[in-house]
């Protein structure tokens, strides 16, 4: 390890990691998600809650939409674990910490992150620097999805068993990545096990957010472009719902960011709520 060159993580997977951390920074209790371990991961100066992208206001509906998505996906997989689902997916995993969070559950599951090799080779060396052991239930399966190669063929090979069924999470990735590759992505999740159950998120286009999202989507969007990774692809959710149709999911519902406010925020009386710019597909093989 010590002659390897480790690259730096992507930095959309930074910043999310960072807006979890800041939710426990700048907003009061109850927390949505408790997840600090990101923020250790990246280990940023003591500046980095200046960087323009964490001013406290100006991202709030972004900082609770990464929230409340993370606190669906940790409630959707502690309901398909109980159901008896073992495998766990997690596409374009970034900083994601679940494994580390909730080690109890994770460790009753076989979990897959894939990720950009960069990426997860730097998450890795993160880890074991910060004494996170990588056990043998967590797969870390590097691919990039836009080099049109079978992620599933990838996913086999680090020990996923197709004939099972899984829980396949895609959150804050479909925008930075062609239609073409999301909807090869949903054939391949289509074509799983009966009985497995994806949740990707995805970016409404500009005039399906609510009026007040709008700058906050704007600023978003400006950030994503400035550091190279532009958000590239928004759908509505009808289009989302006819690929994940088109794909062949025998079900498929479209969960909106209000939604999540519903059932999250609905108490809060800081005002905090996630911006309406970020939807889910909960889809059903
Ligand atoms: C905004 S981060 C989301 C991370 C995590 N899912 C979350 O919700 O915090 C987007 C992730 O998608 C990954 N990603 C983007 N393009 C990719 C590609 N072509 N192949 C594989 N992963 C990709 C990035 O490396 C990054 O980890």
């Amino acid at each position: 390890m010590a002659h390897e060159q480790i690259e730096a993580p992507d930095n959309t997977a930074v910043r999310t990691a960072l807006w979890r951390a800041l939710h426990l920074h700048v907003d009061p209790p109850p927390h949505v998600v408790e997840d600090e371990i990101g923020l250790q991961l990246v280990a940023p100066g003591d500046d980095w809650r200046d960087r323009p992208d964490m001013d406290p206001q100006a991202t709030s509906g972004f900082r609770a939409a990464i929230v409340a998505r993370a606190r669906f996906i940790e409630n959707l997989i502690a309901e398909q674990a109980d159901r008896g689902v073992t495998q766990y997916v997690v596409l374009g995993a970034g900083l994601d910490t679940f494994a580390q969070r909730e080690p109890e559950l994770a460790s009753r599951l076989q979990i897959f992150e894939v990720d950009q090799p960069g990426t997860q080779a730097w998450k890795r060396h993160r880890l074991v620097e910060l004494g996170y052991d990588i056990p043998d239930w967590l797969h870390l399966v590097p691919v990039d999805f836009e080099t049109g190669a079978s992620w599933s063929e990838q996913l086999s090979m680090a020990g996923f068993d197709p004939g099972r069924p899984a829980v396949i999470v895609s959150t804050g990735v479909t925008m930075y990545l062609t239609k073409e590759t999301t909807a090869a992505t949903l054939r391949q999740i289509a074509g799983l096990a009966p009985g497995s159950t994806l949740a990707m998120t995805f970016l409404l286009p500009t005039e399906l957010v609510d009026e007040a999202d709008r700058p906050g989507l704007r600023a978003s969007e400006e950030g994503a472009r400035a550091s190279g990774t532009p958000f590239i692809s928004f759908y509505t959710p009808q289009e989302m719902l006819a690929l994940a149709r088109e794909a062949g999911f025998k079900d498929a519902r479209h969960v909106p960011g209000a939604a999540l406010a519903e059932r999250y925020f609905a108490e809060r009386t800081d005002g905090l709520r996630p911006s309406s710019g970020e939807s889910l597909l909960l889809a059903t093989t």
